[in-house]
């Protein structure tokens, strides 16, 4: 795991987006996208939330690196802590650590690269990750603008499944499943920002990009979450 202070360094760009929004706003949910079919089917043997070094190895993924923070909020605004984040996304070259992206038979796949984080939220709802910047890719004859898969879990059930895409980013246009939410507010919903981090030599980036919950997700005062039901595996689609 990262230490607090590269964490703080991540989000510091950002902090003015964590101010505490006045209690009982009416948040617009993040909406939510299909899974894809690439979640990792075997994990990784590090799962922590820097994805450019897998345990002790010296050598990172090769990618722009982007510091990815945010918030996990409810529709109120009330910030969810203990929630479990999860990404995924394709290297450098396009192609997801899972057996079935044939891109991996042919020996393009960045070995060096975690490809999947975890990350709990912490007591302000916060989530950070360090990982490289998406780069698009077509799957088959899908092509797809570059985007960060997100899922959520509270108390061991999928509530939240997602993807993060670059703003301004000129390919979101030609991306099929991002034109078929339709609603330009919904949309704008799963666009962050991706800025250079400031006297970064590295020429690093930071994305902010906070997650507001569907109605049913709020958070008691004693930490447990009201409205869940019992919990259950996550449904697999494409
Ligand atoms: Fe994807």
């Amino acid at each position: 795991m990262l230490t607090r202070r590269e964490m703080l360094k991540g989000t510091a760009l950002t902090a003015a987006a964590f101010a505490t929004p006045g209690l009982f706003a009416d948040l617009l949910s993040t909406a939510q996208m299909t899974e894809g079919p690439f979640y990792p089917d075997k994990m990784p043997l590090d799962t922590d939330n820097d994805l450019l070094l897998i345990n002790d190895s010296l050598t990172p993924g090769v990618g722009t690196i982007t510091h990815v923070s945010g918030r996990v909020l409810s529709k109120s605004g009330k910030p969810i802590r203990n929630a479990f984040v999860e990404i995924w996304q394709a290297d450098s070259n396009g192609v997801y650590l899972h057996s079935g992206d044939s891109d991996i038979r042919k020996g393009e796949r960045d070995a060096n690269f975690q490809s999947y984080g975890r990350f709990l939220t912490d007591s302000k709802g916060q989530y950070y990750f360090r990982t490289i910047k998406p780069v698009p890719y077509t799957d088959g004859s899908i092509y797809r603008t570059p985007h960060i898969h997100f899922a959520i879990s509270l108390k061991g059930q999928r509530v939240f499944t997602s993807q993060m895409l670059i703003n301004g980013h000129p390919d979101n246009k030609r991306d099929r499943l991002f034109r078929n939410i339709r609603d330009p507010k919904a949309q704008k919903t799963l666009l962050a920002d991706f800025n250079p981090l400031p006297d970064s030599k590295l020429g690093e980036l930071s994305a902010n990009w906070d997650i507001v919950l569907g109605q049913t997700v709020e958070e008691n005062d004693d930490g447990s979450v009201y409205g869940l039901g019992k919990p259950q595996g996550h449904r697999r689609g494409r």
